[in-house]
């Protein structure tokens, strides 16, 4: 699949924007802080109906836009997909009068109530049925954290290529997320006494229907692209170093810890068991403390833990692994290729890491890089791409 048109309304340092993109590599070139990553963030929020780095939407939305009455900032796409064209749109709005642009840069920002609405071909959707109408999968210099930083991004990693590619999943994490944010206040109501322990039979069985099929999924991914990963590891390596990343579920035993061969009924009778044993401490703590919302993935390089031992840059590598993984995954499951997004990242890999990445890219169907320096990039890439200059929120093809 490929993006061939993008228009952008007030969304970051973009007031307007209308750009037509082609199959094959492109390359942004821009000096700093003149909206290269904010192009490929738009991209990705298209895919995704959630900017891949911001935490919250109201980010997105220009600074210029909060002294009118109700900003509106809209990210819309044009997708060419094998057998069929989509026309995305995410519009996110609020109410901001009496916010000046200077109070509208601080945290009380956060007490804006912005609305977003989702549209597939100008119909109205749910996020479950938004997500995934366009593939896509970004790396840059943020993506590092999947391998440094905490669980929560790991699980990320593993929900947004899961959810681009199957609705089924999106539903079920989101019944999964809904159902826990019930059971962890009943929870508390029965810590203050007000509740009874008898009522958190109902809630553990819609909580482990939906996690078990959450859980299900995940380790069926994740046995794939770890494998998928451990070949790119190798190659973008020079095979000097094995790379391994295994899904951690806290509710199965260690000798079931990779949950293959396991069915989904057995995976039901694990987390059953997990929450009839976790009660009382869950009682007293007031949230639920098994469940694939607490899992992880274990990233090891040459058996160590690679947040704890690996340096920056095989940090970096191993996220970087993953990541080609991820979209190597998707292609598997979908039939075509996702959107490869490379955000600066040409420049801090060293030139072997760099041609692998290059071969990477040559053979995907759309891949957009950003660059501050298109020497970096080396010149048969150059040479072979679609070029455009990012200066002042303006795109112009050079
Ligand atoms: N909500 C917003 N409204 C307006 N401008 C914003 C908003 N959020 C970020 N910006 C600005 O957008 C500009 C471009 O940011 P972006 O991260 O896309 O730059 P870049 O070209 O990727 O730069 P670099 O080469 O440093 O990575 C920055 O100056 C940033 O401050
Ligand atoms: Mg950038």
């Amino acid at each position: 699949m490929f993006i061939d048109r993008l228009v952008l309304t007030n969304f970051r340092n973009f007031r307007t924007l209308d750009l037509s993109l082609t199959e094959g590599p492109t390359i942004f070139v821009g000096d700093n802080a003149q909206g290269k990553s904010n192009l490929l963030e738009a991209i990705c929020t298209l895919s995704t109906s959630r900017s891949p780095w911001a935490t919250r939407d109201i980010e997105m939305v220009s600074w210029d836009t909060f002294g009118d009455d109700i900003p509106i900032t809209r990210i819309k796409g044009e997708v060419k997909r094998d057998h069929k064209n989509v026309a995305l749109e995410v519009i996110i709005s609020g109410q901001s009068s009496g916010i000046t642009t200077s109070q509208a840069v601080e945290p009380a920002t956060n007490s804006i109530a912005m609305r977003k609405h989702l549209r597939v071909n100008s119909v109205p959707k749910r996020a479950s049925d938004f997500i995934g109408q366009e593939a896509a999968v970004v790396f840059g210099p943020r993506e590092t954290e999947l391998v440094s930083d905490t669980p929560s991004m790991r699980r990320r990693f593993i929900d947004v290529a899961l959810s681009q590619i199957d609705h089924r999943y999106t539903r079920a994490l989101q019944k999964y997320n809904k159902v826990l944010v019930q059971r962890n206040s009943l929870l508390r109501r029965i810590q203050e006494g007000m509740s009874s322990p008898d009522e958190l039979e109902f809630w553990d069985s819609s909580l482990v229907s939906s996690g078990a099929e959450v859980l299900a999924e995940r380790l069926s991914a994740m046995e794939r692209v770890s494998a998928i990963a451990a070949e790119v590891h190798h190659a973008l390596t020079g095979g000097t170093e094995h790379l391994s990343a295994c899904y951690q579920s806290n509710i199965l035993g260690k000798e079931t810890a990779s949950g293959i061969g396991l069915r989904p009924d057995e995976i039901s009778d694990f987390f059953m068991n997990g929450l009839i044993k976790a009660k009382s401490r869950d009682i007293r703590q007031g949230q639920t403390t098994v469940g694939p919302h607490r899992d992880d993935i274990l990233v090891l390089i040459d058996g160590r833990p690679a947040d704890l031992y690996a340096s920056r840059g095989q940090q970096r590598t191993a996220a970087l692994a993953l990541k080609l993984a991820e979209a190597r995954f998707m292609e598997e499951r979908l039939g075509e290729q996702p959107v490869l997004l490379l955000d600066d990242v040409f420049s801090e890999l060293d030139s072997h890491r760099r041609g692998y990445l290059m071969e990477v890219a040559r053979g995907h169907q759309q891949v957009l890089v950003t660059t501050t320096d298109l020497d970096r990039l080396g010149e048969s890439a150059i040479y072979l791409a679609a070029k455009y200059m990012v200066k002042n929120d303006a795109v112009s093809r050079i």
